[in-house]
């Protein structure tokens, strides 16, 4: 089977939505990556998704709605403080894992008692459930463990032959994954960090933390709050090395240790770029925006240009540069310098 990439027009969302419901699995743009979905009542369409991606069965998908009613339908419980949180980045890049009503099947969740929600805000993924009528769960559309797609060429890349359609959204706005929250009991954490911040978020909710497993390895033995966090994520086959430093001390660095095959991707000294001796020097961007827009791209484009080695600056473990910060760790596998 050769992938198609259809463009998004009414006939051809109504396609994709009807493959969606035969049981089919269809790769769709959203504001953050793309996504591979499936309807949410059907677990052998589930069980095609995590087949195609070969993700683990104990890493739990996001149901995503294009209507609130869902979220009550969907859950057992939503507290006044979801309803704020919603109220404010609904549609948008925020999931919410609550606890699960009985409709949520345990392929979703990976068999968790709770499920992660999104209501994304970009119009072709709104009108494709629109069109299914049901939620749809999907992971991003890549293969397991590799970068997460920002285009459909992208996701042409990792899937071609193992899905039928991709609908072509253009490049992803936002270019990180959403940002996770779990909401039970008394407790609010923080999973996975994306453009909307921790900081935004513990103002409307005081108690909010942050995951250990947030900027930090995982024991393979330890339980962790979100599976995800347990695999090797977002890597490029390219061996990344992350350097938290001044940016004096990286410019010395790479100068010393590099070579001209190397990617030097730089972060913040964009005035002292003629310093690094290196002939292929990234420049991420100037804004937080700019570097979440282009972060996967740069890292799918170290393994097209077949590039061995690459040292990154580490981005601050604060603010929208968390989400970075998270997303390079992994996919350094977490081979850091700290100078
Ligand atoms: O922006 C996004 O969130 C994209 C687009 C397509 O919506 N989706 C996405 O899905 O990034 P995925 O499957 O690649 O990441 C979902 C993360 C995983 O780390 C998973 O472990 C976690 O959410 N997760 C899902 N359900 C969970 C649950 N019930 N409890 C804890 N973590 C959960
Ligand atoms: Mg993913």
């Amino acid at each position: 089977m050769e992938t198609k990439i259809y463009k998004p027009t009414s006939e051809n969302i109504k396609l994709a939505a009807d493959e969606i419901k035969r049981g089919q699995v269809v790769a769709f743009p959203t504001e953050t990556v793309y996504g591979l979905g499936a309807v949410f009542d059907n677990d052998s369409a589930i069980d095609k998704v995590f087949k195609i991606k070969g993700r683990p069965q104990s890493n739990p998908l996001i149901v995503h709605i294009s209507n609130i009613d869902w979220l009550y339908k969907l859950t057992k419980e939503v507290k006044k403080e979801v309803e704020i949180l919603i109220d404010k980045y609904w549609p948008g890049a925020l999931t919410v894992i609550l606890p699960k009503s009985d409709i949520v099947s345990d392929k979703i969740t990976a068999s968790l008692d709770s499920v992660a929600i999104r209501f994304p805000s970009n119009k072709i993924a709104q009108e494709l459930i629109d069109k299914v009528n049901k939620p749809i769960c999907a992971p991003s559309a890549n293969l397991s463990g590799k970068p997460s797609p920002t285009t459909a060429y992208d996701v042409y890349n990792d899937l071609n032959g193992k899905i039928e359609m991709i609908l072509d959204g253009k490049r992803s706005e936002i270019g990180v994954e959403s940002t996770v929250i779990k909401i039970e009991n008394n407790k609010s954490i923080l999973l996975r960090p994306g453009d909307i911040t921790y900081e935004e978020l513990k103002d409307k909710i005081p108690n909010l933390t942050i995951d250990s497993g947030v900027i930090n390895e995982i024991d393979k033995k330890t339980k962790v709050e979100s599976p995800g966090m347990k695999f090797k994520h977002y890597a490029p086959k390219t061996n990344i090395t992350l350097i938290e430093s001044d940016n004096k001390k990286f410019m010395d660095y790479v100068n010393k240790n590099s070579n001209q095959d190397d990617y030097i991707v730089i972060l913040n000294n964009e005035k002292d770029i003629d310093m690094i001796k290196n002939k292929r020097v990234i420049h991420l961007g100037l804004s937080c925006e700019e570097k979440e827009y282009n972060l996967y791209n740069v890292l799918r484009e170290m393994d097209k240009n077949n590039i061995k080695r690459a040292f990154i600056q580490a981005p601050k473990k604060e603010g929208k540069e968390l989400a970075l910060y998270n997303r390079l760790i992994r996919a350094a596998s977490f081979n850091i310098i700290k100078l």
